[in-house]
């Protein structure tokens, strides 16, 4: 597995913005995007550093050289208005909470906003207000997340839950299962899909989904898991997402 740590995806803007995902230091194969500039890039690459901006916005910069005595400044306006809108699903994940913490620690940059399934959730990340609690599965918790919105990165995931009784000084290999509702076909596949159509409804400008590698192929290990197919539909997520006109930008 390679690490991504370069996404040379870029708009044009007076100044481009440091990326929410970028700097994860997530482990991450490959990343397909909508944006022209990348598709003129091999699928797959393993640059060095990761700086993109998904969402770039403007500020309006000046400079001022004061009287004798004083060096020279850069001043920086930004108004609320000027910036991006961001929400983070999946925000309490060990994806998400990074993601929205660093968004956070932007905000010259980026207004931020967290969706979580629950209030535990919800408090794990500081609970502030800008966290709206939800399920990807129900389109209505979704709507009021979604309003205004520039930016939507998906960072939900179905969760297998481990069966009880392993352990591990017998040898053997753990088996897993998923909560009735909550398998991949639920929340990887019909809550992906779900927030895009709610994000697409609501005016975004740019869907970030991370997803996994693997997914076209259906023998992978990972698709046993649980017998949830969890890839198949993280894949078919991915595809829909693609086609359906939004710019996006897919990293797994
Ligand atoms: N972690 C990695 O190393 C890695 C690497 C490559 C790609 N990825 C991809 O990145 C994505 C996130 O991975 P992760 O490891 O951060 O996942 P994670 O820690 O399992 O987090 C998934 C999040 O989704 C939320 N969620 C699940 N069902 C939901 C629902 N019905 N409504 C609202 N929220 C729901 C969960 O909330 P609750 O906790 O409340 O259930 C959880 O916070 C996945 O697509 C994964 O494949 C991860």
């Amino acid at each position: 597995m390679a690490t991504l740590t370069r996404v040379p995806l870029v708009f044009s803007s007076n100044r481009v913005a440091p990326a929410p995902a970028a700097s994860l230091n997530h482990k991450c194969n490959c990343v397909a995007s909508s944006s022209p500039l990348t598709r003129k890039l091999p699928h797959c690459s393993t640059p060095s550093s990761l700086s993109f901006n998904p969402f770039s916005s403007s500020f309006p910069s000046f400079s001022t050289r004061q009287n004798k005595g004083f060096r020279r400044t850069s001043v920086v306006v930004a108004s609320m208005a000027d910036l991006s809108t961001v929400l983070v699903t999946g925000a309490a994940g060990r994806t998400g909470q990074i993601v929205y913490k660093k968004l956070k620690e932007r905000s010259d940059q980026f207004v931020v906003r967290g969706f979580v399934r629950t209030p535990e959730s919800k408090e794990t990340i500081g609970g502030a207000d800008d966290v709206f609690v939800g399920d990807i599965r129900d389109t209505t918790s979704l709507v009021p997340a979604m309003q205004g919105i520039d930016a939507l990165i998906i960072l939900t995931s179905a969760v297998p839950r481990m069966k009880p009784g392993f352990d591990p000084t017998k040898g053997g290999r753990p088996e897993f299962y998923f909560e009735d509702g909550a398998y991949p076909e639920q929340v990887d596949w019909i809550g992906q899909k779900n927030q895009i159509d709610v994000a697409e409804e609501a005016g975004v400008k740019q869907i970030v989904l991370v997803g996994s590698m693997g997914g076209t192929n259906p023998n992978h290990p990972l698709n046993s898991l649980g017998n949830g197919n969890i890839l198949v539909w993280k894949r078919k997520a991915e595809q829909y997402l693609a086609d359906s006109g939004v710019p996006y930008t897919i990293i797994s």
